[in-house]
């Protein structure tokens, strides 16, 4: 199936699981209160990519923490595909300079709406298609 349906209700604030969809990891995370607010901090102008990278918004609308994660009222809730835009390794979760997600393959950091910040990866990590059917479940794809 193209699609996947996630039960998201044991993934409490600092949790996070990583699905398969298409072949690739898709990582979950319920961020915590302090990662919400690191990430909304962040001035624009230290972004090395100011596009959302959001399947699920404008292409051109820009990286703001709002527009990395599930929207209003659901900004605890990034859904990103888990592959590293520089070649395509996946980043480790809670790592890195900026609390976000490392890949150790040639040393991207991500902070905590997975926007890469550090090291030679080009791109945001990309956010999928995805919506919550209810409280408790997300459909990806
Ligand atoms: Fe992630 Fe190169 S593949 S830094």
């Amino acid at each position: 199936a193209s699609s996947v349906e996630v039960d998201v209700s044991s993934i409490t604030p600092g949790m996070s699981l990583t699905v398969k969809w298409r072949g690739k990891p898709v990582f979950i995370r319920n961020r915590t209160p302090e990662e919400i607010k690191a990430a909304q901090e962040v001035p624009m102008a230290d972004l090395k990519d100011p596009v959302a990278r959001n399947a699920n918004i404008s292409s051109d609308a820009q990286a703001t923490d709002i527009d990395r994660t599930a929207g209003e009222g659901r900004e605890n809730w990034l859904v990103m595909v888990g592959v590293c835009t520089h070649l395509g390794c996946v980043p480790l979760g809670q790592q890195g300079d900026f609390g976000g997600w490392f890949c150790p393959c040639h040393g991207s950091h991500y902070d905590t709406a997975g926007r890469i910040r550090k090291g030679p990866a080009p791109e945001n990590l990309h956010i999928p298609n995805f919506q919550f059917l209810s409280d408790t479940t997300i459909r990806i794809g």
